[in-house]
C-alpha cells in the first residue's frame, strides 16, 4: 500500500492551496461599471473557500509526470471554475435550493438568482480560456479542452445532475446510483487528475494513465459517496453548508441506498482500490515517490474528510 508523510503531505497541499489563490484571484481580475457586479459574483464563487480538492488532484498528477508549474496553476484554475460555477448552480432554487454555502450564504442569495446564473455561466469560458493561456503544444491543448468539454458537459458533469433532478423521490438501484455519483462528480474529479497528468511528458502520461484512470474512478465515485455520509453524520457549522438536504429533498444517495455503515464500508474499499492503482504506478520504477505520496495523500484526504 502506497503510504505517505501526512506532514508532508499537509504542507505540500497548503503550498497548492496558496499558489492557487493567488492565481485565481489574479485570474479573476476586477471590472468597473456593469460589469463590478457580475465579476464579484464570479470571485464570491471561487475564492476564499473550499477544500480545492479537484485542484490538489490537477498538481499532484502534474507533478507525477512533471508538468510546468505555471501550467497546472492553469488548470487548477480550469477545473475549480467549472466546479465553482457547478456549486452555484446546483444551490438555486430551481435545483437544490440552498442558501449556505462554503460558510455563506449562496451566489443567489447574495446577489440574485439572475447574477449568480450570469456568473456560472461566465465562469465556464473563463475555465476554457485558463487551458488556451497554458505553454503546452497546441495538440496537447485542444486535448485538455476536449476533455474538460466531455467531463462537464451531457456525457458528464451536467448528465448526473439531470439524473440527480429527475430521480427525486425514485428508487435507484446500486448501478444507476454509481454511474449517477460518478458522472455528476467523478467524471471533473477524474478530469483534474488526467488534465494535470496531460500537461506533463507525453511518455509518462502514458505510462501512468491507465491506472491514474483506475485511482481517480474509485475516488470521483467515493468522494460522492462521502458527501452522502456528511449530509447525514455533520453539522452545517463543520460543513458550511446545510445538512439533511438529501433526505428531506427525497434523494436518492448512497446513505439511503445502504445505510450509513455500508456506505461507509464502500467508500472504505473505493480508497482501497485507488491505493491499489498507485501500488501498480509505483511498481513500474518510472516515477517521483514524493508525486505518488500527493496522489496517497489526495486520496487520503478524499476519504477521511470530515467536511
Ligand atoms: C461539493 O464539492 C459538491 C460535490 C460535488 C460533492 P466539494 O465538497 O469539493 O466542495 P468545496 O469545493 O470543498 O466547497
Ligand atoms: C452536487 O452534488 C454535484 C455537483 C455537480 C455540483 P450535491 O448537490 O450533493 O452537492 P452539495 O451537497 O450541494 O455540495
Ligand atoms: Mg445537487
Ligand atoms: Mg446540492
Ligand atoms: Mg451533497
Amino acid at each position: 500500500m502506497q503510504k505517505f508523510d501526512k506532514a508532508g503531505f499537509d504542507r505540500w497541499a497548503a503550498d497548492k492551496r496558496s499558489h492557487f489563490e493567488a492565481a485565481a484571484d489574479a485570474a479573476l481580475d476586477a471590472r468597473t461599471g456593469s460589469l463590478a457586479v457580475l465579476t464579484e459574483a464570479m470571485r464570491y464563487a471561487v475564492l476564499g473557500g473550499g477544500k480545492r480538492m479537484r485542484a490538489l488532484f490537477v498538481y499532484a498528477a502534474g507533478e507525477l509526470t512533471r508538468a510546468r508549474a505555471g501550467d497546472l496553476d492553469e488548470l487548477a484554475m480550469a477545473v475549480e471554475f467549472v466546479h465553482g460555477y457547478s456549486l452555484v448552480h446546483d444551490d438555486m432554487p430551481a435545483m437544490d435550493n440552498d442558501v449556505l454555502r462554503r460558510g455563506k450564504p449562496t451566489a443567489h442569495v447574495k446577489f440574485g438568482e439572475a447574477v449568480a446564473m450570469l456568473a456560472g455561466d461566465a465562469l465556464q469560458p473563463e475555465a476554457i480560456l485558463r487551458i488556451a493561456r497554458t505553454q503546452v503544444p497546441a495538440d496537447v491543448k485542444v486535448r485538455l479542452m476536449t476533455e474538460l468539454a466531455l467531463a462537464s458537459g451531457r456525457d458528464g458533469m451536467c448528465g448526473g445532475q439531470a439524473v440527480d433532478l429527475l430521480n427525486v423521490g425514485k428508487h435507484l438501484d446500486e448501478a444507476a446510483l454509481r454511474r449517477m455519483h460518478s458522472l455528476k462528480t467523478g467524471a471533473l474529479i477524474s478530469a483534474s487528475v488526467r488534465l494535470g497528468a496531460l500537461a506533463g511528458a507525453p511518455a509518462l502520461f502514458e505510462a501512468a494513465h491507465g491506472e491514474l484512470e483506475r485511482y481517480s474512478a474509485a475516488l470521483g465515485l467515493a468522494f460522492q459517496v462521502i458527501d452522502d455520509i456528511l449530509d447525514v453524520t455533520a453539522d452545517t457549522a463543520t460543513l458550511g453548508k446545510t445538512t439533511g438536504k438529501d433526505d428531506a429533498s427525497d434523494k436518492p444517495t448512497f446513505v439511503s441506498l445502504m445505510g450509513l455503515e455500508a456506505a461507509r464500508s464502500l467508500a472504505g474499499s473505493l480508497r482501497e482500490e485507488a491505493q491499489a492503482a498507485l501500488d501498480a504506478l509505483s511498481a513500474k520504477g518510472l516515477f517521483d515517490r514524493e508525486a505518488l505520496e500527493c496522489l496517497a495523500g489526495a486520496a487520503a484526504l478524499v476519504t477521511e474528510r470530515s467536511y
